[in-house]
């Protein structure tokens, strides 16, 4: 059968960067080879969380009408309401936020709460015009590349400076100077902790986004997938920051719980409106199974206590057990990261390594090891000659502590090998 695609179907199933990961994360799965993950974002499995969330699973197993209630009926377009009420208290009373569940919706995962959102505030307008989602700092998570409904750029990114903390150490920073809105601006968009960075954009330098964002007429959007208040991966005391113009991404994923897709998003109520409406029309409802299931832990704040206590520490001892193994495999070769302050990644670099990410990539596939070539976390940077676009790694730290050494020790050797030009 010969398909002619739409525009629309012609965008989503081209090249990606996203598809191409996950398709490949997919195979290594499905392989009868035994891969080190060191490449997805899936989250560690942590035993308290495991056993708190087995346990949930087991009383709504044994009560026949909250098991009903969760798998049954179709939710809201808006997601479950005492669910959304118990985020607003929780976001209120831990946070310091001003919002009521008016201002909360669900969707299945973050990443479909971005492609409605994205499409919702930027690309083409009535009168021909085109907005774009303004990237501040980039490296940036490559899940926001490809959500545009067709093949025009939707972003605009920049370059960030590049501050050096160490011999070993860089972060990134916020460039204001070069962070001026435009008449076709639609949003301001970050992920804090960054993914693939794990850098933690300062609190000072998310005000100055929130005063340049109100100041531009548009929206700051922080996507908080691995942040505060919960899964809480954040190894400084950065604040959880949130006014009138902020648009808050929150995800089950990271705790543990990338399976039942679960985004959150907090905003302006009218904004939540016309995104649930958006939720009816691509899905009738968000599914019911995450707010099922997590309601208790949510409404009894026991959901901020496994973040603090167990997934924070957990992804602590991670960064700091990952870094130490590459310091010590890499010995004298060239390498820098950036500072680990949050999410569960090590962002790797390598200055002038004759050698582009890629094919250092498929070298470590070939050992046996997955990570992540690093020139895919750059979008809207795509015709930017900058070199250092090509010299970096993620690699992924969640996965278990012999997988993670073992394929770090791939990665410095592959490293090494392409310094003496092999
Ligand atoms: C920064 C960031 N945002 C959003 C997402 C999407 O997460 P989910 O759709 O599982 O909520 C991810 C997933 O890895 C991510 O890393």
């Amino acid at each position: 059968m010969s398909l002619k695609l739409s525009k629309f179907a012609t965008s989503l199933t081209g090249d990606s960067g996203t598809t191409s990961l996950m398709q490949d994360l997919g195979e290594a799965l499905a392989a009868d080879r035994n891969y080190l993950m060191l490449g997805g974002g899936n989250p560690g499995s942590i035993p308290p969380v495991q056993s708190a969330l087995r346990e949930e699973l087991a009383k709504l197993a044994n009560d026949p009408e909250r098991f009903n209630a969760m798998v049954g009926p179709y939710d809201s377009p808006q997601g479950d309401h005492q669910f959304l009420s118990a985020i607003a208290s929780l976001l209120r009373d831990e946070c310091g936020w001003d919002v009521g569940p008016e201002n909360c919706m669900l969707t299945n995962g973050s990443q479909a709460g971005f492609f409605l959102l994205f499409n919702a505030l930027a690309g083409e307008f009535d009168d021909g015009s085109r907005k774009l989602i303004e990237l501040p700092l980039t490296p940036e998570y490559l899940g926001y590349a490809d959500v545009g409904l067709d093949n025009s750029p939707l972003f605009r990114s920049r370059r960030p400076k590049i501050e050096t903390v160490d011999s070993h150490t860089i972060k990134y920073r916020v460039d204001f100077d070069n962070m001026t809105l435009g008449e076709d601006s639609a949003a301001i968009c970050v992920s804090r902790p960054t993914n693939p960075t794990g850098n933690m954009i300062s609190d000072d330098e998310v005000r100055e986004l929130q005063r340049i964002a109100r100041a531009g007429g548009v929206p700051l959007i922080i996507d908080g997938a691995y942040g505060q208040p919960f899964p809480g991966i954040v190894f400084n005391d950065a604040t959880a920051l949130f006014d009138d113009n902020t648009i808050v991404f929150l995800s089950l994923s990271k705790l543990g719980l990338a399976g039942i897709r679960t985004g959150i998003i907090v905003g302006p109520a009218e904004l939540i409106a016309g995104l649930s409406s958006m939720n009816a029309i691509t899905n009738l409802a968000p599914g019911s199974a995450g707010p099922g299931l997590m309601l208790d832990l949510v409404r009894s704040r026991k959901i901020l206590n496994l973040s603090r206590e167990h997934v924070q520490p957990y992804y602590r001892d991670r960064a700091d057990f990952a870094v130490d193994v590459l310091a010590n495999a890499m010995g004298d070769t060239p390498w820098k990261i950036h500072q680990p302050e949050g999410a569960f990644f090590l962002w790797t670099t390598f200055p002038d390594i004759p050698l582009h990410s890629q094919k250092l990539y498929e070298r470590i596939k070939d050992r046996g090891a997955l990570v992540i070539a690093g020139h895919h976390f750059f979008a809207g940077l795509e015709h930017d000659p900058w070199q250092h676009k090509t010299e970096c790694l993620r690699i992924t730290y969640a996965q278990d502590k012999d997988d993670v050494r073992k394929g770090i020790e791939i990665v410095a050797d592959e490293v090494k090998r392409a310094y003496d030009g092999a």
